[in-house]
């Protein structure tokens, strides 16, 4: 492991981890989700270069290029490693495959002899490329931008694994959860186990903060959500905050606005990320426990104009007096024209 000096660790701009430490600022700091993405021209030259998306996610120099590219043309406050939920999947032995234009696939798991095959002493060697990326980032960002490292929380990777991909309803996740739940237990407890040591190895690469995203929180009925979504979660920040207490950990539990006050008293994140959904006024009330971060229309941004500038000055009137980090409430659409994004952020710093 190689040790990160002073000069690498200095941070030029301190916006979005003052922001997780409590601080309000009157023009928030702001990233986007999914901001190194085929929206930019220079993302899509990189992306043909390295061939399938997984070679650019394992090719540190090209992952560090990508995550590099949106801080060098939009000074966003904050870097987010380029990468992907799947990665860890991948490296505890699943076959994943990423096809043009159709996704993600995995070879579904659906047994426990399926699952015996995965283990988290594979997924080391695998992990060690995306801390190089990180290495080579940090190196690259030269303190302009902090840099988030991240996973996929239990549930949401979890559905990818059964599902052998994405999913409309979950069938194949839940009807495991229900009828084998020892079986879908034990894919949970794996991936605990693998992801709390992807992020500290992350952190110890140089990642500043950290976000899981529950993309597919939103499915669950409240029962289902305290033991899919919050206990996994929990199981996770209680490991990486034993390793290093003081790394801002952002939740990101997708359509789970109604559960946001079991998620934050029993996760123990520090900062909330809140989907297109959730009400600002539910954002507002959350602000009083902990920095929250969100939440416009990845469509709103497509579409620019009035609707887009109303919008955007109706979440940084509610939200921006207290400690608020601006994003969307879910990844930049590749359409998304560059053009809309310049004025975003112009909307958002002209509040200064
Ligand atoms: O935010 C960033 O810039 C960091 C990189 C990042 C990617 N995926 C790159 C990516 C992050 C944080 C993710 C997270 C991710 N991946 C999630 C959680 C967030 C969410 O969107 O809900 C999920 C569910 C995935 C799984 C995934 N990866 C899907 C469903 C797809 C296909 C859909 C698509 O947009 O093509 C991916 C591929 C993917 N991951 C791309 C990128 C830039 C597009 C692939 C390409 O460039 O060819």
């Amino acid at each position: 492991m190689q040790i990160l000096s002073e000069a690498t660790t200095k941070q030029g701009n301190p916006k979005f981890l003052e922001a997780l430490a409590g601080k309000a600022h009157k023009a928030p700091p702001m990233w986007l989700m999914r901001q190194a993405g085929r929206y930019l021209a220079e993302y899509r030259e990189v992306r043909a270069k390295a061939g399938s998306f997984l070679n650019l996610c394992y090719t540190p120099a090209l992952a560090a290029e990508v995550t590099i590219q949106p801080i060098r043309r939009f000074g966003f406050d904050a870097a987010i490693i380029f990468s992907d939920i799947l990665v860890v999947p991948h490296a505890l032995g699943q076959r994943v495959e990423f096809r043009e234009g159709e996704g993600p696939h995995l070879e579904p798991i659906k047994t426990i002899v399926d699952l015996s095959k995965l283990s988290v002493s594979k997924a080391h060697s695998t992990f060690e490329i995306v801390y190089e990326a990180i290495h080579k980032t940090i190196a690259g960002l030269e303190g302009r931008a902090p840099l988030i490292g991240f996973c996929g929380a239990p549930w949401t990777v979890a559905s990818y694994m059964v599902e052998g991909g994405g999913s409309s309803d979950y069938r194949a996740a839940k009807l495991l959860a229900y009828r084998e739940p020892e079986t879908f237990g034990a894919i949970l407890d794996l991936l605990v186990e693998a992801s709390a040591a992807y992020l500290i190895g992350q952190v110890n690469a140089g990642a500043q903060a950290l976000q899981i995203f529950d993309s597919w929180a939103g499915a669950l009925a409240d029962n289902d959500f305290e033991a899919f979504v919050i206990e996994p979660t929990a199981r996770i920040v209680t490991q990486v905050k034993a390793a290093h207490p003081r790394i801002p950990i952002i939740g990101f539990p997708r359509g789970g606005s109604p559960q946001y006050d079991g998620y934050v008293a029993k996760t123990g994140v520090d900062a909330l990320g809140c989907d297109t959904a959730a009400p600002l006024k539910t954002m507002g009330r959350m602000q009083s426990h902990l920095p929250v971060q969100g939440n416009l229309d990845p469509l709103l941004l497509l579409a620019g104009g009035d609707a887009m500038e109303r919008r955007v000055k109706a979440i940084l009137d509610s939200l921006a007096s207290k400690p608020y980090v601006f994003n969307l409430g879910h990844g930049i659409l590749p359409d998304t024209p560059v053009e809309n994004v310049e004025r975003l952020i112009r909307l958002v710093r002209a509040e200064a």
